[in-house]
C-alpha cells in the first residue's frame, strides 16, 4: 500500500473511531426563525427541489467530499452514490490527488458516476495541488473521470499546518486558480474544509474566478483533530501538540455563512458541523442553495444503503417540516424568509460590521 493510501485509510478509520468534532459549535444555535400560527400552506405541496449548476436535486442536500482511491474508499463511494442517485441529492467525491498519481485507483472514483449517472456530482482536489503546479489537463482529468458538474478546490491550511510533512505553501494560490478558471469551463468551487471562509477570501476567490464556495466551517469535523490522532499514533510529539492547540481553530459556519453571503451573490453550500434538517432549513433560510453533510453520511454508509438512506429521510422530513411550519411553499419562499441573530454569532457579526438587523425583517 502506498504511502497516500495509507493516509486515506488512517483518515476513515480516525473520523469514524476518534472523537473528532470541535469542540466549539457551529453557531446554529444562534440562528432563530420565526414560527408562523397560521402557515398557509398545505404540507403535500410544499415544493423542496433545487437546481445546483444545471442539475435538479429533490432538497437543497450534498454528501460532501469524503473519500477515494482504495478498495475500501470505493465500497463507500459506491453506498453513498447509490442513495445519492436514489433520493436525488448531490455527492462530492473525496481528493482525486491519488488518481492522478496512481491511475489504478481512478475507479474508486468513476464508480461514484457509474452509480449516480444523473444527480449532482463534484469532484475535488487540494490547493497544495494548485501550488505545486497542478495544469489544466490534471483538473481536466479528474472532471472527465467522474463527468463532473462542478470541481471543488479544497482549502486546508490548517490540516497541513498540523499533518506531518504537510504541504504548507499557500503561496500564489488565486494567482494559479485565475489561470486555471481561464482554461476550464466546468464551474470551480472553493472548499473549506472545518474552517469556514472569511468575507475578504470571498471576495478574493471571486475575483479569482471561483464560481462558489463550500463554506465547510468551524463546528463539526476538525482536520486538526484527525491528524493528532494521526501524529499521536506515529509518535510525533510536536505535530500531536499543535493537533490538540488547533482542535478548535476557524470561523464557526453561521458566521462564516453570513460573511460570504455578504461578499457574494455565488452559490454557496453551506456545510462544517450540519447535522439536522433544522441546520439544513436555517442554511437555507441565511442565504446558502445547499447544505453539505460528510462526516454521518460516512458512518451510515459503513452501515449500509438502508442505514444511510434512513437517515437522509429523517433529516429531509425535519427540513419539509420546518418549512411547513416557516408557512413557506418552495425554496424560493423559505430563503425570503426572516431571521433572528443572537449570542456569540451576533457579536462576532456586529463587530465585524455586517448589518444584521435587516435579516430579522426581510420580506416585511
Ligand atoms: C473521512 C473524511 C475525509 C474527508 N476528505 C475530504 C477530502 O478529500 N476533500 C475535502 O475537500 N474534504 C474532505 N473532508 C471534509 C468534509 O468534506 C467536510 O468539509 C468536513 O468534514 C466538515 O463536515 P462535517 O462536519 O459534516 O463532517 C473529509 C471528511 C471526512 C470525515
Amino acid at each position: 500500500m502506498t504511502h497516500i493510501e495509507t493516509r486515506k485509510q488512517r483518515h476513515i478509520r480516525v473520523s469514524l473511531k476518534e472523537k473528532v468534532e470541535a469542540n466549539i459549535t457551529n453557531g446554529f444555535e444562534d440562528i432563530n426563525l420565526i414560527h408562523r400560527a397560521i402557515p398557509e400552506v398545505d404540507f403535500s405541496e410544499i415544493d423542496t427541489s433545487i437546481i445546483l449548476y444545471g442539475k435538479k436535486l429533490s432538497v437543497p442536500l450534498i454528501i460532501s467530499a469524503i473519500t477515494g482511491g482504495t478498495e475500501e474508499a470505493k465500497k463507500i463511494n459506491q453506498t453513498l452514490a447509490t442513495v445519492a442517485e436514489k433520493m436525488r441529492i448531490g455527492m462530492s467525491v473525496g481528493s482525486q490527488r491519488i488518481a492522478l498519481q496512481q491511475p489504478e485507483t481512478i475507479d474508486s472514483f468513476s464508480v461514484v458516476r457509474d452509480n449516480a449517472p444523473n444527480t449532482f456530482i463534484m469532484g475535488n482536489i487540494g490547493c497544495p495541488q494548485l501550488s505545486l503546479g497542478l495544469d489544466k489537463n490534471q483538473a481536466q482529468k479528474c472532471i472527465d473521470m467522474i463527468q463532473a458538474d462542478a470541481l471543488a478546490i479544497h482549502m486546508n491550511a490548517t490540516q497541513e499546518a498540523v499533518q506531518i510533512k504537510g504541504e504548507k505553501n499557500y503561496k500564489n494560490i488565486l494567482t494559479k486558480l485565475k489561470e486555471l478558471n481561464n482554461e476550464v469551463y466546468t464551474p470551480i468551487v472553493m472548499k473549506e474544509t472545518g474552517c469556514g471562509i472569511s468575507y475578504e477570501d470571498a471576495l478574493k476567490l471571486e475575483k479569482a474566478g471561483a464560481s462558489g464556495f463550500e463554506i465547510s466551517g468551524l463546528g463539526g469535523t476538525s482536520w486538526a483533530a484527525v491528524e493528532y490522532y494521526i501524529a499521536k499514533e506515529v509518535e510525533d510529539p510536536l505535530q500531536e501538540h499543535l493537533g490538540k492547540s488547533l482542535w478548535d481553530w476557524g470561523i464557526p459556519t453561521a458566521a462564516s455563512l453570513i460573511e460570504v453571503r455578504e461578499a457574494s451573490k455565488l452559490p454557496i453550500i453551506s456545510s462544517g458541523g450540519l447535522r439536522s434538517g433544522a441546520d439544513m432549513a436555517k442554511s437555507i433560510v441565511m442565504g446558502a442553495n445547499a447544505a453539505g453533510i460528510a462526516r454521518p453520511f460516512l458512518e451510515k454508509a459503513i452501515e449500509g444503503e438502508k442505514a444511510l438512506e434512513e437517515h437522509i429521510t429523517k433529516i429531509i422530513t425535519e427540513f419539509k417540516s420546518i418549512m411547513f411550519l416557516l408557512g413557506t411553499r418552495n425554496i424560493q419562499e423559505l430563503t425570503n424568509t426572516p431571521f433572528v441573530i443572537t449570542g456569540w454569532t451576533s457579536e462576532w457579526l456586529r463587530q465585524r460590521g455586517f448589518n444584521i438587523q435587516k435579516n430579522a425583517v426581510k420580506g416585511r
